[in-house]
């Protein structure tokens, strides 16, 4: 461990080693995918100063050229965050001092590590709420666009897991799509409910120095500021768990999707075939082909949702900061590890497989036709709950003609025929821009 930033005269009992791992706990680990959001506010936090005349304009220039090197140096591993440092927050201000002497310790006038931890995490929920975005936008986009070609391809509906009606392949895209649209355009929401920039907040109690915080924030790109500095320590926590709610919503979509995939790709149900670099085969069973990447994809809305209950859990503190908050930390950074890692592999997922459309068509039988058929004859001025008695009867084989025009017929909007892919492209053009 480098000298703590926090000790005054060298002198006294040095940190017992067991003591100091378990305060860093895998803190040093997790500040390295902080830390450069961490530079930049710094960067930015030392413009403010230079404004205000804190630093000079020469100081403030070798401060951001430091911040500058640091920056490449941690992209290129010639620094790297290790546990020779406290965090990764110390570890700035340790490399910018031995890089250029005493002005690297002027850097923390008028912060604290308290609102340098939660602006770097903004800086990277905001990025990863992009991501998420930009992400659910393309899974849309694809699952569309097969609906353009593929659409009227017909094949069983289901409740229950029980043959219901003939649906098509339009209706299956255009469900999932649209749930990746609304989960787009929630990431969206939240990200823009958590752009505000706590930095200049300190330690919880403001400063006092005339800090151009508004100016420090937008050069960061935030659109408001977290105006009061209790609140800037005690919504952390809170914006993480509305962060992992955005990405939640996106698992949980993708659980879904990824079980009707399996159930689909099995020999019972036989209309999907997946890529083989999806599948892997048995150690025992020759015969065996398993779409594990769809079974892992199932399984990522568990580690999200562990998150979740972590994170709420950390949260039963007093007003200011405390250090429980650091154990806020690791769920959102798995989460989201996990969670963008998954959904990254969707778009070439969704784009890969092959519908086997002569088995999807077999799974069409002819009573399946009998709520068309009882709506039919309901059209006709027949009760309906005595077109529903009859309707079961009436069902006789069905040509591909006959189901072809029970989809088209189905024009509610939204049904089969008519699934206002318009609708849906008008929401997502909108993200997309
Ligand atoms: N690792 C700490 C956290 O995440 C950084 C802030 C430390 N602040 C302090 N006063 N010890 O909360």
């Amino acid at each position: 461990m480098k000298d703590l930033i926090w000790k005054k005269d060298g002198k006294g009992e040095s940190a017992d080693p067991a003591i100091m791992a378990f305060l860093a706990g895998e803190d040093v680990e997790l500040d390295k995918e902080l830390l450069l959001f961490d530079i930049r506010a710094s960067a930015a936090h030392v413009k403010g100063l230079q404004q205000i005349d804190i630093l000079s304009v020469e100081e403030c220039t070798k401060l951001l050229d430091g911040l500058l090197q640091i920056e490449k140096d941690v992209q290129d591993g010639a620094l790297e965050l290790s546990s020779h440092f406290e965090d990764g927050h110390s570890a700035i201000e340790s490399w910018l001092t031995e890089m250029l002497g005493e002005v690297g310790g002027k850097i923390h006038t008028g912060r604290s590590r308290n609102d340098q931890v939660a602006v770097a995490l903004r800086l990277f929920m905001k990025d990863r709420l992009s991501q998420l975005q930009d992400i659910c936008a393309q899974c849309a986009r694809v699952l569309l666009s097969r609906v353009e070609t593929e659409g009227d391809l017909p094949m069983a509906g289901y409740t229950h897991l029980q043959s219901a009606m003939p649906s098509s392949v339009g209706l299956w895209l255009a469900g999932h799509a649209e749930a990746f649209i609304d989960n787009a355009e929630l990431a969206a929401l939240i990200r823009n409910w958590l752009d505000a920039s706590p930095l200049g907040t300190a330690s919880g109690f403001g400063v006092n120095l005339n800090l151009p915080r508004q100016a420090v924030a937008q050069e960061l790109g935030f659109s408001r500021l977290v105006v009061n500095p209790q609140y800037a320590q005690n919504s952390r926590g809170k914006v993480e768990l509305q962060a992992l709610s955005a990405l939640s919503a996106c698992t949980l979509d993708l659980r879904r999707l990824a079980w009707d995939l399996s159930l689909f790709t099995t020999h019972e149900f036989g209309f999907v075939k997946l890529p083989s670099q999806y599948c892997t085969g048995s150690s025992i069973m020759p015969n065996k082909n398993n779409p594990d990447t769809v079974e892992l994809l199932r399984a990522v809305h568990a580690v999200v949702q562990g998150a979740q209950a972590e994170l709420a859990s950390v949260l039963g503190l007093p007003s200011g900061y405390q250090r429980d908050l650091q154990a806020t930390k690791p769920p959102l950074l798995r989460a989201f590890g996990k969670g963008l890692q998954a959904l990254r592999l969707l778009p070439d997922l969704l784009a890969g497989f092959e519908w086997q459309t002569e088995r999807m068509r077999q799974s069409i039988t002819p009573e399946m036709l009998a709520t068309d058929l009882a709506t039919d004859m309901a059209r006709k001025g027949i009760p309906f709950r005595e077109a529903y008695k009859a309707a079961t009867a009436m069902c006789e084989e069905i040509s591909g003609d006959a189901v072809a025009q029970s989809l088209a017929n189905r024009l509610s909007p939204g049904g089969c025929g008519q699934l206002e892919i318009g609708l849906l492209e008008a929401r997502l053009g909108a993200l997309e821009n």
